[in-house]
């Protein structure tokens, strides 16, 4: 008989840390966890924000009301950047790169993150995210300049995401496997629920939207046309407008998300650094692949922090189709 276990993500990350991070990576991963658990509380009251005063006005205090997207911004840089872990953090939030008050210690790890995952959902009460990845800085010094920031996702020592759905999950990945935790509200605790999560096979899932179809160039139509058309196994379409839901989705039934260039949005819509390669990442690490239509969404160094990349991502034969397709060899 198999003996069940209850491991925490505290006693997971301990467990299974690689050998190089002595304890700083383990700990930056801890503090994203509680991250979640904040951000999931006030994702949870969402409804209520505007009966509770945190909406975008001003309340009875006289304060400016924020945003879900700027509060969690908000706590995950307040919960980081004085741990003397991270030198540099870039958020979708922020223009510039964030860097580490001077009155804090610096560490050798960036921090690249989108706060808040689909925010259009949020006030519709759909699942929403949070998305992360974590590098190396590139110098003894721990500087934390702007090329430090500007690595490939090939660089990437952990990546992952919070998923605020029907129950809050983290899934993140430090290069060995993609495992997932499921918070019980009641213990306040990440308990290990998906351990070693890898695309099935047959996938279940193809997600696009659909209302920028008929402004796509022929080649992906044709590509959308052949996961429409795929009879083994079928594809069902699903489209939440969240990547993080999308992505979490296609992991767990295997799927394709895509999100590519369309003549109103040259470059698409995904931005490279802290959406599309750290859940590239996690798709390579789930034995999946995650490509721009020509090459691995990892391959690519970032030009500027808010750079916007086309995206497909999802099962390895169903990814590698779009480039068969976009690109036919003659
Ligand atoms: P964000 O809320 O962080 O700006 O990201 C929204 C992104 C992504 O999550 C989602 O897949 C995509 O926008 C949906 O875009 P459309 O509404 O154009 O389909
Ligand atoms: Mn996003
Ligand atoms: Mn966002």
């Amino acid at each position: 008989m198999r003996e069940s276990k209850i491991i925490t993500i505290e006693r997971f990350l301990l467990d299974t840390q690689p050998d190089y991070a002595r304890g700083e990576l383990t700990s930056i991963l801890y503090d994203l966890a509680l991250a979640a658990k904040i951000i999931s509380a006030q994702t949870r009251r969402a409804g209520l924000l505007d009966i509770l005063g945190f909406a975008d006005n001003v309340n009875v205090q006289g304060e400016t009301q924020r945003k879900l997207d700027v509060y969690a911004d908000d706590v995950i840089i307040k919960l980081t950047q004085h741990t003397g872990r991270l030198c540099a953090m870039v958020s979708e939030e922020r223009e510039e790169v964030i860097s580490i008050p001077e009155c804090f210690t610096k560490g050798s790890y960036i921090l690249v993150f989108d706060p808040l995952d689909g925010s259009s959902n949020i006030d519709t009460n759909i699942s929403i995210g949070t998305i992360f990845g974590i590098y190396k800085t590139l110098d003894e010094e721990n500087s934390g300049c702007l090329a430090d920031c500007l690595q490939p996702g090939r660089d990437l020592v952990a990546a992952g995401y919070m998923l605020y759905g029907t129950s809050t999950m983290m899934v993140y990945s430090t290069g060995k496997g993609v495992h997932g935790f499921t918070l019980d509200p009641s213990w306040g605790e990440f308990i290990l629920s998906h351990e070693n999560i890898c695309f099935p096979n047959p996938p279940a899932y193809f997600s696009f939207n659909h209302a920028i179809t008929h402004r796509l160039p022929t080649p992906i139509l044709a590509y959308i046309d052949w996961l429409r058309n795929l009879t083994e196994p079928t594809l069902t379409h699903r489209y939440v407008g969240s990547m993080v839901a999308d992505f979490h989705r296609n992991l767990i039934h295997g799927g394709v998300f895509g999100y590519p260039a369309a003549p109103t949005k040259p470059d698409g819509k995904i931005r490279l650094l802290y959406e599309a390669a750290p859940l590239a990442f996690l798709a390579e690490q789930a034995g999946g692949f995650g490509s721009d239509g020509s090459q691995s969404l990892l391959e690519i160094k970032p030009s500027y922090i808010h750079q916007r990349v086309p995206v497909f991502i999802g099962n390895r034969f169903l990814v590698e189709k779009a480039k068969e397709i976009l690109f036919p060899k003659i």
